[in-house]
Parts: structure tokens; sequence; C-alpha cells
């Protein structure tokens, strides 16, 4: 079959670690499935940062746009903290999200039945939570004018955030979209009652909805969102929301899972384009130590995997071995009960690898 083209950009801290385990499972594919996979590594953030004296390097921009999906780790740590904002591994990821206009960004969050006890809630209360988080990912405060100034009580800071129509009507129809083709309900998560940006956004939302007649609409405030995922997360399906709000409720809906080392994302533009990356950062407490749960990273491959190429047979090949080795017990620290029998990373991505099979060789 036809080659495609695969940016790796590993990041720092436990990026590299969780990256090398996902690469294991694109290798296997290509054993089990015949797709074939060319994979161009290229640095990126912190570590981009110490060799090439920015965080987004121009040929690494550049690989990205050549390549047919991106599988990126994470970045950041403690080294870059205090680095100005154009030093920083994050402006870093920003400006590849916005130079690649992936403005959509897929988060799913199932709980494992197995792994109903590794959440700090309670077993029945999760039972049977499968939502997905659609957030705005290149606009909002995260991207709007910032500056200081000098103010009568001393220096002040600003962070401007700002929606057009355009940007929140494309976000909007994505998520009906996906609601359609799932239990048919969506969420769109807004501060209507505080921010104008939340009321344009409930506008095109209430614009937007009547095309979609078989998706069941509610609007819920963010505050109250974050507290309803909480108390009944099984009732959502897909929640809409914009940038900012999308980040911090997405760690949250971690938590159901047991651990932001489940969490996979796609970041998808308006074609099948995509950058595939876990929702947990470089974690710097636990980089070095083979650690890491590669199993948020492993699940992107599987939605690279399905979004971008179709290959619908080896996305379900890695998400049945994932759930398959869950079962049969095995743990990474962070999703242990007992965490003296916890695994480590490369052993974790051994395991998912060697329950891989095609559907041939199983049946
Ligand atoms: P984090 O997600 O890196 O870590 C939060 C906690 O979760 C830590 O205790 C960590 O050990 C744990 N954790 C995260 N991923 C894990 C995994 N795969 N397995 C087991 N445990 C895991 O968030 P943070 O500590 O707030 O941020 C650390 C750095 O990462 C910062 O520089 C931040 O800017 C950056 N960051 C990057 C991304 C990204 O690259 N997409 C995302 C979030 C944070
Ligand atoms: C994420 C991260 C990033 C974000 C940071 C590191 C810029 O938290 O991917 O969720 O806020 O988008
Ligand atoms: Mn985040």
């Amino acid at each position: 079959s036809e080659v495609k083209k695969i940016a790796v950009i590993a990041g720092d801290g436990i990026g590299p670690e969780v990256v090398r385990e996902a690469e294991k499972v694109l290798k296997r594919t290509e054993e089990l499935f015949g797709y074939r996979f060319e994979t161009e590594h290229a640095l990126f953030g912190g570590i981009a940062i110490d060799e090439k004296g920015t965080p987004l390097p121009e040929e690494t921009l550049e690989v990205c746009k050549k390549a047919d999906a991106v599988l990126l780790g994470a970045v950041g740590g403690p080294k870059w903290d205090n680095n100005p904002k154009e030093l920083r591994p994050e402006t870093g990821l920003l400006g590849i999200r916005k130079a690649l206009g992936l403005f959509s960004n897929l988060r799913p969050a199932v709980v494992f039945d197995c792994l109903k006890d590794a959440s700090t809630l309670k077993p029945e209360v999760l039972e049977g939570t499968d939502l997905i988080v659609v957030r705005e990912l290149t606009g909002g405060i995260y991207f709007g004018e910032k500056f200081r100034r000098d103010s009568e009580q001393g220096q002040e800071a600003v962070d401007t955030c700002a929606y057009n129509v355009s940007e929140v009507e494309r976000i909007v129809r994505q998520a009906f979209e996906i609601a359609g083709k799932r239990r048919k309900k969506l969420a769109s998560v807004d501060k209507a009652n505080v921010l104008e940006t939340s009321r344009l956004w409930r506008e095109v939302v209430n614009r937007v909805a009547p095309e979609y007649p078989d998706v069941e609409l509610e609007h819920v405030l963010v505050d109250n969102c974050a507290m309803q995922l909480l108390r009944r997360p099984a009732s959502f399906d897909v929640i809409v929301t914009e940038n900012m709000f999308g980040d911090i409720l997405s760690d949250e809906a971690a938590m159901l899972t047991g651990s932001i080392g489940m969490l996979s994302s796609a970041s998808l533009g308006e074609g099948s384009f995509g950058l595939y990356e876990p929702v947990h950062g470089s974690a710097p407490d636990i980089a070095g130590q083979n650690k890491a749960n590669p199993i948020a990273t492993i699940l992107s491959v599987a939605l690279m995997f399905r979004m971008t190429f179709g290959y619908e047979d080896a996305a379900d090949a890695i998400e049945k071995a994932v759930k398959d080795v869950l079962d049969a017990g095995h743990r990474t620290g962070d999703i242990a009960v007992d965490k003296t029998a916890a695994i480590g990373t490369d052993a974790m991505g051994d395991l998912i690898v060697a329950a891989m099979t095609s559907k041939a060789s199983s049946a």
C-alpha cells in the first residue's frame, strides 16, 4: 500500500519515552497489516530552544507540512519556565497548531471498566462514561493580544480574548457532526452570563443548531460543567467549548479515566491532515525514570489511523490490545492501585505491541 509520511516530534521530559513506545506500535502495524510508514524526526520544544535557539524551527514546520500526519510527545519543563515568551516551549506548541491550521482538538475520555477503581471517583458514578471534548484550538485568550503596561498601582498585565463568528461556527459544526455519529447529545460550554465572546458563541450555536435536528443540545455554563463532569460524567456525549475552557475541562475529564496518562487527542483542520498527541505534558516529576504511562500516546496513534488514514482495522487492533493488556491487570504507576506492582513505560509498550493482532490472525 501507499507509504504514509509521519513527522515525529518527541519533545521534552517524558515526550521521547512515550513516543518511543508509540513508534513500536507503528512498526507492529506494518508487520500485521502491511501498511507502510515513513517517519521523520524533528526537533521541537525545549530541546529545539537548546539546539536551534527557537522552540519551533522552520525546518520542523517544513517536516510537518510535508507529512500526512504528525505524532507529538510533549514539550516544556522547569529549565525553560523563566524564558521570555518567544523562547518558551509552550509558545512553539501554540505556533505549530496555528501554523498548521489545527482549529479543532478532539479529546476522548473513555472509562475502561477494569480501571474504575483507579479513579478517585466512585465506580458507580463512572459507569458507562464515554465522552469527547471538542476544544477550539487556535483562538480565544491563548492567541489574543498580550501586553504589560504601567498603571497607578504598578505594572499591569493584559490578555485579550477574541472570537469571530467563523471561528466559532467551524468548530461548532464539527462538534454537531461528531455528535450526530455518536449518542447525538451536544453540550455547548460557555460563560455567557459574563463574557461577550461566550454570548457570541451561544448565538452561533443556536443559529446552527436547527440544521442538526437529531442532535439534542444543552448549553452549560463552564463552572457548572466542571461540577456536572464529576456528578454525572456518563450523561455527557460531546462537549464543545472554547480554547481555555477546553484545556481545563479535558484535564478534569482525564481524572474520570483514572489518569491523564490515558487521554489521547487529535488536532484537525479542514482536511485529513492531523496532529496527534497525548493530552498530558512533559511530566518533569517522572521524566527519565521509565515511569510514564505510554497509553495516551499509543491511543493517539489509533486516532491517527482512524481519522487521517482511515485504517479502521489497525485502530481497532490498537484499542483492543490496550484493553486486553489492562484487563490482564498490567498497570503503570499512575493507574496502579498497588504501586509496588507497577510496570515501566517500555514494558507497557511491549505488552501492547505483543497483544496486537490483525483480525485475520485472531479469527
Ligand atoms: P503534566 O501533564 O506534565 O503533569 C501533571 C501530572 O500528571 C504530573 O504529576 C505527571 O507526573 C502526571 N503525568 C502526566 N503524564 C503522565 C503519564 N503519561 N504517565 C504518568 N503520569 C503522568 O502537567 P504539568 O506538570 O502541569 O506540566 C509540565 C510541563 O508540561 C509544563 O512545562 C507544561 O507547560 C507542559 N505541558 C505540555 C503539554 C503538551 O506538550 N501538549 C501539555 C500540558 C503541559
Ligand atoms: C495542552 C497544554 C497546552 C495548552 C500548553 C502546554 C500550551 O496544556 O495541550 O493541553 O494549554 O494547550
Ligand atoms: Mn492542557
